[in-house]
């Protein structure tokens, strides 16, 4: 059985979609055995909290430097033992050391179709609002490993979705989660879960029987 703990920093709508997917069989063979956010207020801790799920807050507020709040964030996920780390809407650059430790098992979310869109500053709406002033017709989501750099892991899946006429950050954000984000985080999950993601020279390799589901 997988454990895993899923890191959040806002409104948790892809940890509550995980959620949501272990408890209707979409995902098998994973748990979640903790959630973290860098936010006290985060409504995504009310979620898991729901869900009976430990879960924790990690400020950098209550540390004085950035290493500080490094070290206590590594050493709450030790404490935890994951066997997979999800980015789940995680906002904050990760300590190296921490990324190091969990080379191929750390995955992130991110809302666009990487390459486009991504890279440092581009998080939440600004993605949305950056795919919109360039007037692409078709963007998405991409769930990927995480690596030492800004959104450059290996890519484990990518779903497009399609812009709308008249459509604003808010419409575009909302169509990539519902289409896109809350479908191919879970699927991504559920395949690591069953040993069916490799990586091989820095890409990521499918069993072809996952991809059709
Ligand atoms: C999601 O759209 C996720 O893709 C994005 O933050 C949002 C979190 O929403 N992540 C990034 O932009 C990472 N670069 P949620 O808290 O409702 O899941």
């Amino acid at each position: 059985m997988l454990k895993i703990a899923v890191l959040v920093s806002g409104g948790g709508t892809n940890l509550q979609a995980i959620l949501d997917a272990i408890e209707n069989g979409v995902i098998t063979n994973a748990r979640v055995e903790a959630v973290i956010s860098n936010k006290k207020d985060a409504y995504a801790l009310t979620r898991a909290k729901e869900h009976g799920i430990r879960s924790f807050a990690v400020s950098p507020k209550e540390y004085e430097t950035r290493e500080a709040f490094g070290e206590a964030l590594l050493s709450k996920i030790n404490e935890i033992a994951p066997d997979l780390i999800v980015l789940a809407g995680f906002l904050v650059i990760l300590p190296e050391k921490l990324v190091m430790q969990y080379k191929n098992r750390m995955i992130n979310i991110h809302p666009s179709l990487i390459p486009s869109f991504c890279g440092p500053g581009y998080y939440g709406l600004k993605v949305h609002e950056e795919a919109l002033a360039r007037g692409v017709k078709v963007t998405g989501a991409t769930v990927h490993f995480v690596d030492g750099g800004c959104d450059t892991g290996p890519i484990i899946m990518q779903k497009a979705v399609e812009v709308e006429q008249g459509d604003t950050p808010e419409t575009l954000q909302r169509r990539v989660m519902e289409q896109a984000e809350w479908i191919i985080l879970p699927k991504t999950i559920d395949m690591i879960a069953n040993g069916k993601v490799q990586v091989c020279d820095g890409k990521v390799v499918l069993e072809q029987e996952a991809m059709t589901k």
